[in-house]
């Protein structure tokens, strides 16, 4: 898989960013080739028109795209004559979602596959950060991206919830994470800046905690008090 940037979205942009990635890879075709996010200023016909070009070719398996709204994966799909949108890659986690919820129902009646990124709110549902005191500018950034900035600490408070629901449960508050988002429907996608953490994040996909745990930990990360 390969994505090209929002800055690329040129027909003659979207072919040499995939080109240059399949030199880098030593490969001559990726199995999925995804837009990073809609620019406002290239028409989607234009970039779409190149991506199914692509495809044609078998240069790309499938074509997918990331944070689209509704309006821009209809308008997406009506730019592509044979080919299908297979994948919207979405910040999607049990903290952050209400705002994409209406693209997660779109894509699940439309048989696109959401892939959720930073399914562990970057590190949150991990047990990081729930003290308050040393959140990182970069965590507190992507909160206050989607959250008015006074929404943290209701943030931080349901990830302690979480956490303990998870002591309680006998479960790490992570495998709740990754399998609350399988049980939506979705993909995860997480990240690691460590080899211990993608060791530790695989042990956490192994342990699947039952569907009462995971409808409990839906309605704490609603909010919803004990
Ligand atoms: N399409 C898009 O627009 C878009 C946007 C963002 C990301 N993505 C993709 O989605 C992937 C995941 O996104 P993300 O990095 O935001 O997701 P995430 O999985 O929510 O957060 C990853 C961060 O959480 C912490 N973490 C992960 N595992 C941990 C563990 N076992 N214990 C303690 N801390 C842990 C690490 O923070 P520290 O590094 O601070 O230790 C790590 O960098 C990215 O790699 C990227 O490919 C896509």
């Amino acid at each position: 898989m390969t994505k090209v940037s929002w800055e690329h979205l040129r027909a003659n942009q979207v072919r040499a960013s995939l080109i240059g990635s399949l030199e880098r890879m030593a490969r001559r075709s990726v199995d999925l080739y995804l837009v990073h996010a809609p620019d406002a200023k290239v028409p989607l016909a234009e970039t779409m028109g190149a991506l199914e070009a692509l495809w044609k070719e078998g240069r790309v398996g499938a074509i997918g795209v990331s944070n689209f709204s509704v309006e821009e994966l209809e308008e997406a799909a009506r730019h592509l004559s044979e080919a299908k949108i297979v994948v919207n890659q979405l910040r999607y986690n049990l903290l952050m979602r209400e705002d994409v919820e209406p693209v997660q129902e779109y894509c699940r009646s439309h048989g696109i596959l959401v892939e959720a990124y930073s399914p562990f709110a970057r590190g949150i549902l991990n047990g990081r950060y729930l003290d308050g005191k040393r959140v990182p500018r970069e965590v507190r950034d992507v909160a206050r991206r989607l959250f008015e900035p006074d929404l943290l600490p209701e943030l931080l408070a349901r990830g302690r919830a979480l956490q303990e629901l998870a002591s309680d449960s006998k479960v790490p508050v992570s495998s709740i994470a990754l399998h609350w988002i399988r049980k939506m429907g979705a993909a995860p996608v997480f990240g690691a800046s460590r080899p211990e953490q993608v060791d530790s994040n695989l042990a956490a996909w192994s342990v699947r905690p039952p569907d009462r745990v995971l409808d409990r930990a839906d309605r704490i990360a609603r909010g919803e008090r004990a």
